[in-house]
């Protein structure tokens, strides 16, 4: 990987004291392009001065959505560290995410390397300890002009990142409010487990609906059945039965394997000494055992749903236990207050 010499314009740091999960300009951005008639199909890749990239209007990502994506986050420690959590899980998702898409795998190497140097060249960016963290975005395109549907030759692999805070606006201190939706996010034995574009577009619609009526966002059922719930647009779920017992859905063709649903299951189960479940969870056991539920997810880190309303009836969590005790956890280990016993955080500077 070279350093592209180029003029920086120096980009204002943000106020540490209001990050919320939005989109802010940095200093540097990755890229490496990729043919599948080379070999190795991808370049070196190169950092180069944050800006706007250059496509043609037929490259094909743009009509089919042939594109996949990863989020990733790096924080301070209170000893001078910068710690990326988990990289080699992400670049291992965006392999399997590359496959379904019919692009070529990005090796998980050159995919570490590039999200630690991306942090390291954006460190004046990182907020400072328990301001918020440094939220990385590698994407894959295809970015070959073409008319018909099929696969494509020439690809695109960026990463662009920026400080974030809270993904729910102020924080939600109480825990969600989400509207069960008996829909699917996903088709079945479609392309759910990957992390692609599509799966994205349409829930948007779907989700702003329920925003709009005092939702923070859906829960939805699988498409089979209807019966069994899933995920919410943008994070997994976890209930803990009256019972103690810790449920998740096991993953299948409709639920994303989240990187942080794998750590609450493993910081439960070995460091906790919780009972969990993998397996199909029906609402109607939601409803009727659930004492405490809540989501995990790299943007939405642990978080407490305070109810859930189905079939126009509100049901109420008001535990929140488990979720206490495990990101207390799970964010020790990615702030370096806590032995990474795991072996999970890479060591950025
Ligand atoms: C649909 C969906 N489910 C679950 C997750 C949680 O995954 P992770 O913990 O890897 O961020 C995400 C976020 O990436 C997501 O988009």
């Amino acid at each position: 990987m070279t350093a592209t010499a180029g003029s920086l314009m120096q980009k204002s740091l943000p106020n540490w004291d209001n990050l919320s999960f939005a989109f802010t300009e940095t200093d540097f951005m990755y890229r490496s392009y990729g043919d599948k008639r080379n070999v190795p199909i991808w370049d070196r890749g190169e950092f180069a001065p944050l800006a706007d990239i250059k496509v043609s209007p037929a490259a094909a990502f743009m009509s089919y959505g042939l594109g996949i994506f990863e989020g990733l986050k790096a924080q301070r420690s209170a000893d001078g560290r910068i710690l990326l959590f988990r990289p080699d899980k992400n670049a291992e998702r965006f392999k399997r995410s590359a496959v379904r898409l019919s692009l070529p795998e990005f090796p998980a190497h050159q995919f570490v390397e590039a999200c630690v140097e991306m942090v390291r060249r954006n460190e004046r960016f990182v907020p400072p300890v328990g301001k918020g963290s440094f939220y990385l975005r590698p994407l894959e395109l295809a970015v070959e002009p073409k008319l018909g549907l099929g696969p494509s030759n020439l690809f695109l692999v960026l990463i662009y990142g920026c400080p974030v805070g809270s993904y729910f606006t102020g924080g939600a201190p109480k825990g969600v409010r989400l509207q069960v939706l008996e829909q699917g996010r996903v088709a079945p034995g479609g392309t759910g487990y990957a992390k692609c574009m599509s799966n994205y577009a349409g829930g948007i619609y779907v989700a702003s609906q329920w925003k709009e009526k005092g939702f923070d966002d859906v829960l939805y059922l699988d498409a089979r059945h209807l019966k069994y719930v899933t995920e919410t647009s943008g994070s997994n779920v976890f209930l803990k039965r009256k019972d103690g017992v810790i449920v998740t859905p096991s993953l299948d063709d409709q639920i994303l394997p989240g990187v942080t649903r794998d750590s609450t299951i493993q910081v439960a189960r070995s460091l906790l000494g919780m009972k969990v479940e993998e397996r199909p969870l029906a609402i109607d056991e939601v409803i009727e055992e659930g004492e405490e539920l809540f989501c995990t997810g790299t943007a939405w880190t642990l978080q407490s749903v305070r109810e859930i309303v189905h079939h126009g009836i509100t049901v109420k969590f008001p535990v929140e236990d488990a979720r206490k005790a495990i990101l207390d956890v799970v964010r020790g280990i990615q702030t370096g207050s806590r032995e990474d016993t795991f072996g999970w955080t890479v060591k950025v500077r």
